[in-house]
């Protein structure tokens, strides 16, 4: 199997070194796959996050995961969809590569990703999809010590976008 996997299901299930938070600016919780992830990490999750000072949009913040089965969690926080000429390509894939670049650095080597954008946010999920993995497969040529990304979708139809993508290479 390549270093880019598709895995459908619910993120906050996944014993991997780190699963990406696809969180907002407080990084203080919220719906979707944010509140999912609070939910699954318990209480000392939100501790941590309230010393982090927040994020901006296309930055990445590291906290351990607590009570889930991951080790840590990568904050990042998704750009707002406003029809796409407002940088939201330029942003979304500045989550990947820091998010990646985070990992790197902590010599983390399996990481979750969610569909960062596609719920709450309204990014098309084609779009999003194309970028999650050129991006993807960028930083993975960059950084070798990052051995596995799974693309983690929550439903089918998105999970064959990313076989899709995946597939065309
Ligand atoms: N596992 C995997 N994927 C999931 C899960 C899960 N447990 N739950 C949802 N998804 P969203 P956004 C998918 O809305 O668009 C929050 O309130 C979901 O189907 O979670 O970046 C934050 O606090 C969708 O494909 O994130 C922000 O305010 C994808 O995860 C805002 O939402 C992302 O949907 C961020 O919006």
């Amino acid at each position: 199997m390549g270093r880019m996997q598709v895995q459908q299901g619910d993120i906050t299930r996944l014993a991997v070194d780190a699963i990406v938070n696809a969180a907002n600016r407080s990084l203080l919780g919220g719906g979707g796959v944010d509140g999912a992830i609070h939910r699954a990490a318990g209480p000392e999750l939100l501790a941590a996050c309230k010393t982090l000072g927040g994020c901006e949009t296309g930055e990445a913040k590291l906290t351990r995961g607590y009570r889930l089965p991951a080790a840590y969690v990568i904050h990042t926080v998704g750009p707002v969809w406003h029809g796409g000429d407002q940088g939201e390509p330029e942003l979304l894939a500045n989550c990947y590569r820091n998010s990646l670049a985070l990992a790197a650095e902590k010599k983390l080597k399996r990481i979750a990703f969610p569909a960062i954008s596609c719920g709450v946010y309204g990014y098309p999920a084609d779009k999003a999809v194309t970028i999650a993995v050129r991006e993807v497969a960028q930083a993975l040529q960059a950084h070798e010590g990052v051995e596995t990304v799974i693309f983690c979708c929550f439903g089918q139809e998105m999970a064959e976008l990313y076989r899709a993508a995946l597939a065309q290479g």
